[in-house]
Parts: C-alpha cells; sequence; structure tokens
C-alpha cells in the first residue's frame, strides 16, 4: 500500500483533501489523472446501466433532502456504528475495530496526591502484554490521574487480573476504553439563516434513498413498467469514526446505486403460475424469464455485476462473492451478497446488492401519506413493488483498480540494460489516457508536425496526452506509470524517408508487452476505438 499510497501522490492520482493546511482526515482529492479514471468509471457504469438496457433510467437528486426521508429509512434512529474513546487520551475508535488482546490488566480506585491535598476516585485500568514490567502499567494510570488534577498521584487499590481475547483496552497505550455507545454516521448541517432544530438536516449517507422517494415520479415520466430500475451516481457522505486504508473507508464518497424494482413473488406466481427455484435456473441467470421472483433477479444482479467488473479488468480470480449469513444481514434485507476485492490491506467490499423487499417504500409510503402503490395491467393488480439494489463505490472501485494495475516489472533503459519499470496496467477502458503520442525527436519539424496532426486526429475519440520532451525510453517509461495502454510514435519513416510503402505509418507501443507494430495513420482511429470501448 505504501507504494500505492506514494505512487497515487506522485503521479496525480490521488492527493490528501486540503493538504497544503495538513489535510483532513477522511476527506480526498482526484488529481489530474484520478479524475480521468474516476470519471471512466462512472460513465462506464452509467452506460452499462441506463443507455446500454431498455429497463433502467436515471436519476440525479440532490445531496440534502427533507429530514423525514432519514426518519423513514431508519437512518436517524439506526445508522450508527458502536464507538469506544480512550480515556487517556480521548481518541476514538470503531468497537468492532479493536484487535483482541491478553494480558495482565492492573486496576486502581484512585490516585491522590497528599502533599498537594488531592484526591480522585475515578476507576482506571491498564492493560499490558504478559512479563512487560507493572511499570508500563502505572505510568499509563498516572497520567490518567494527572489529567484530572492529581500532579503527584500516588496510585490506590491496585489489583491485578490476567485477561484473555479482551477488547476493552486501547491497543496503542494500553489504556482503558470507555463502554461502546452508539454514534450516527450522518453529517448534519443547518438549511437556512437559524441554527434551530427545526432547521436541522442532513448530507445524505447514501444515494439510494432520493430513487426511493422519486420511485413514482420517475415511473411516471419514463413510462417504465415493473420490473425496472432507476440509478444514480453521486456524492455521500458518513462521519466515519476511524476513516483507514487510504480512500476505501472516507466520510465524503461517491456512489453507484441501482434499485431495481419488482413484482413480489405472489404476482409473479399468480401471472406465471409458479416462481423460479435459485437451483432451477442456473444457466439462464443472464436472459430474465417471466416466472423470475427476487431470488432469480437477485442472482441475476449479482452476476451482473461481476461480468460489468470483469470488463474493466478485475478479474474474478481477484474478486470473492460473499452471501452474508441470515445474522449478518440487515433487518429489511432477504439475502445480501458482497461483492468483495482483494485489497493489499485485505479482502473487502467493493459493492453489496441487496434483496431489500418493500421495506423502503413501504416506509415512505407511511412517512409521506403518499401511496408508492404501482398498478400492474399485466397482473391487475396493485402493490409495492420489492427491489433489488446492487450498490457500489466509485472511490473504492478507484483504489481496487489502482491496487490491481500496479505492477513492477523489468523493462531495458536506453542502453539496454534492464531495469525496474513501475507500470499500471489499468484495463484500456478506464485507463486516465488512452494513448500518447510522440515525435521522436523534438528539433524536427516535420515530425512535430505529423504528431501534432495525429493527436489531432484521435482527439475528438479519446484522452491524448502528447509528449516531445526527453528521450523516447524516458516518455515511454512516464506513460506506463501513468498506465497509457497505448503509445505511438512518430518517427522518419512516417515521413516516408525509408520509402514510400512506410510512409503516414506510425509505431504503436502495447504497454503491457512493450512490443511494437507498424501502422497506417488511416487504421489508428478505429483500431484503438475497438480496444477501449
Ligand atoms: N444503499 C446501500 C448502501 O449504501 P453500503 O454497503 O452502506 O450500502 C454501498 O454502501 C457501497 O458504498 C459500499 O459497498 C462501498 O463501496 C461504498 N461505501 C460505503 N461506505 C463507504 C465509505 N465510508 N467510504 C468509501 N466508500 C464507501
Amino acid at each position: 500500500m505504501e507504494k500505492i499510497v506514494s505512487l497515487s501522490k506522485r503521479r496525480g492520482l490521488i492527493f490528501q483533501s486540503s493538504e497544503i493546511y495538513g489535510g483532513l482526515n477522511g476527506f480526498w482529492d482526484y488529481g489530474p489523472l484520478g479524475a480521468e479514471l474516476k470519471r471512466n468509471i462512472k460513465e462506464r457504469w452509467w452506460r452499462s446501466m441506463t443507455q446500454l438496457r431498455d429497463d433502467v433510467v436515471g436519476l440525479d437528486a440532490s445531496i440534502i433532502m427533507h429530514p423525514k426521508i432519514w426518519e423513514a429509512s431508519g437512518h436517524t434512529s439506526t445508522f450508527s456504528d458502536l464507538m469506544v474513546d480512550c480515556l487517556l487520551t480521548k481518541k476514538r475508535f470503531r468497537a468492532d475495530q479493536i484487535e483482541p488482546q491478553s494480558g495482565t490488566a492492573y486496576f486502581y480506585t484512585g490516585a491522590s496526591d497528599a502533599a498537594a491535598g488531592k484526591e480522585s476516585k475515578d476507576a482506571f485500568s491498564a492493560l499490558i502484554a504478559a512479563g512487560k514490567h507493572a511499570d508500563y502499567a502505572r505510568k499509563v494510570a498516572r497520567q490518567f490521574y494527572q489529567q484530572r488534577g492529581i500532579e503527584n498521584p500516588e496510585l490506590q487499590g491496585e489489583r491485578t487480573e490476567e485477561v484473555r481475547n479482551t477488547t476493552r483496552y486501547n491497543p496503542e497505550n494500553g489504556s482503558l476504553l470507555t463502554e461502546p455507545r452508539p454514534f450516527n454516521l450522518m453529517l448534519k448541517t443547518y438549511v437556512g439563516p437559524v441554527e434551530s432544530a427545526d432547521n436541522l438536516s442532513y448530507l445524505r449517507p447514501e444515494t439510494a434513498q432520493a430513487i426511493f422517494v422519486q420511485f413514482k415520479s420517475a415511473l411516471e415520466v419514463s413510462r417504465q413498467r415493473v420490473p425496472f430500475g432507476i440509478c444514480q451516481v453521486g456524492k455521500a457522505f458518513r462521519n466515519e469514526i476511524n476513516p483507514r486504508n487510504f480512500t476505501f473507508r472516507s466520510r465524503e464518497f461517491e456512489q453507484m446505486e441501482l434499485e431495481f424494482f419488482i413484482r413480489p413473488d405472489e404476482v409473479v406466481q399468480k401471472l406465471a403460475g409458479s416462481v423460479a427455484a435459485l437451483s432451477d435456473a442456473q444457466p439462464s441467470t443472464l436472459n430474465p424469464q417471466p416466472n423470475w421472483g427476487w431470488e432469480l433477479w437477485h442472482k441475476y444482479w449479482v452476476e451482473q455485476r461481476i461480468r460489468w467488473y470483469e470488463s474493466i479488468g478485475l478479474g474474478r480470480d481477484t474478486l470473492v462473492e460473499y452471501w452474508q449469513k441470515k445474522e449478518e444481514l440487515a433487518h429489511y434485507a432477504k439475502a445480501t451478497v458482497d461483492i468483495l476485492f482483494k485489497f493489499p490491506f485485505g479482502t473487502q467490499e467493493l459493492e453489496g446488492i441487496a434483496a431489500r423487499g418493500d421495506f423502503d417504500l413501504t416506509q415512505h409510503q407511511k412517512f409521506s401519506g403518499k401511496s408508492m402503490e404501482y398498478f400492474d395491467e399485466e397482473a391487475k393488480a396493485k402493490y409495492v413493488p420489492h427491489v433489488i439494489e446492487p450498490s457500489a463505490g466509485v472511490d473504492r472501485l478507484a483504489l481496487a483498480l489502482i491496487c490491481n494495475a500496479y505492477c513492477e516489472d523489468q523493462a531495458p533503459d536506453e542502453k539496454g540494460k534492464l531495469e525496474t519499470r513501475v507500470v499500471m496496467r489499468f484495463h484500456p477502458r478506464i485507463a486516465p489516457i488512452k494513448v500518447a503520442v510522440f515525435p521522436l525527436l523534438k528539433n524536427k519539424p516535420e515530425l512535430v508536425k505529423k504528431a501534432k496532426e495525429v493527436r489531432e486526429l484521435l482527439r475528438p475519440h479519446m484522452s491524448v496526452f502528447y509528449d516531445e520532451a526527453g528521450a523516447i525510453g524516458r516518455r515511454y517509461r512516464r506513460q506506463d506509470e501513468a498506465g497509457t495502454p497505448f503509445g505511438v510514435t512518430i518517427d522518419f519513416d512516417t515521413l516516408g524517408e525509408q520509402g514510400p510503402e512506410l510512409r503516414d505509418t506510425v509505431t504503436l507501443r502495447d504497454r503491457d508487452t512493450m512490443k511494437q507494430e507498424r501502422v497506417k495513420i488511416a487504421d489508428l482511429a478505429p483500431m484503438l476505438l475497438e480496444k477501449i470501448q
């Protein structure tokens, strides 16, 4: 990860937000290459979800919405993580992220400073690893009492206990933690000129709820019929207790969410005579059928999403399809599959695909008093549709793609000596720059002129980077590090100096194999377009 973080900064993929002011934990900026990468991800997702399908439409909703939405969705009451604070440093942790520890716990009933006539009756304890001297625990305890105004604390009531696999102590300093308590993750703000409880609002913690509340409007204007979906890409905010692993857990991030509305199983049963079972239909989960209930639609979306990840270069061997166990499911979910990616820091979630039943629409119907029912012409029935929700994070995916692309291999330098090359093997479809154009020499006006013509020829179709500075080998290396899949070099053959048969041809270099082939300028655009589309 260290190499990846440093390359991200060096090459302008990801910068720390507000860096010149010391940064802001959990917030990130995307540099020139990162911004292109993120755009490519979102555009490909949007295209695959909406433009290449008949049954999904898009939405672009506001970030701040009516606060009642978050009451209806359950976020105000339940969108929280258990947190604990270190009694010594006040540092806050997510309770479930404290590694279990074993050792000797030292307990104190209080401390006093007779000379100053001061005393504290606050109980405290500190954990030290087996074999460590008691003074370590006493030092931590003294610091605790010093913070309570006892300058020279004499510890009182010391007793010890061997403990195993406890999560009650700060792993960084051994201090006791507070009892776990819930911490709501929604970021608050006030709408309007008065900071009153009436004006309290939230930055959305997910994009999904806007889709549910606009379900009826989007349905009416798009003249879709169930089954159909509404999707959205946009920012979401969560006041994460412990942002970590680079951009993996951030406080501001982007989501790409689809809410796919389906018939309840009873309606499918009535219409089709039976509901297809998950086990019946393995080979046909790519072709929706009228007898599909929620289980098959759910499986269908899991498969669609994995195929999409494959299409942008995340092979199945880098992903894990994790079916949540019954006890792990959110209260409204019938089933959830997490698509995990093998990050260098562990195998972690990229996307969740949940079968949410009719929970959300029913809640909004209840809280808004507006009907969320749909009249199904074919079934001659009115019902609240059920939902399958594939919900992915743009930033997590960008990080996965960066981790997946990072590679070091050996390549010859200008003198033919092998050196270590850092190459970002981005799939051409999501690579920030698709092609780099190089005149072999910058001091030959004919080469430069031709190279600029080639750049103009390719520019309307793809992102092109023109580079004439430095030795050609060095220019290749720079583009390898940026993950540019193709390099086009304009040389003297292009000008026809070695004979007319090579006139208006260029060398096309492949980033991964470093192989070069001779290609006609006229063939370049269609050839590259085929690889990047
Ligand atoms: N509407 C369902 C929902 O929001 P989620 O599992 O909480 O479900 C969906 O979030 C996706 O959003 C995750 O799989 C992840 O990719 C992304 N995500 C969630 N929290 C994030 C965070 N703090 N930082 C970056 N991405 C996050």
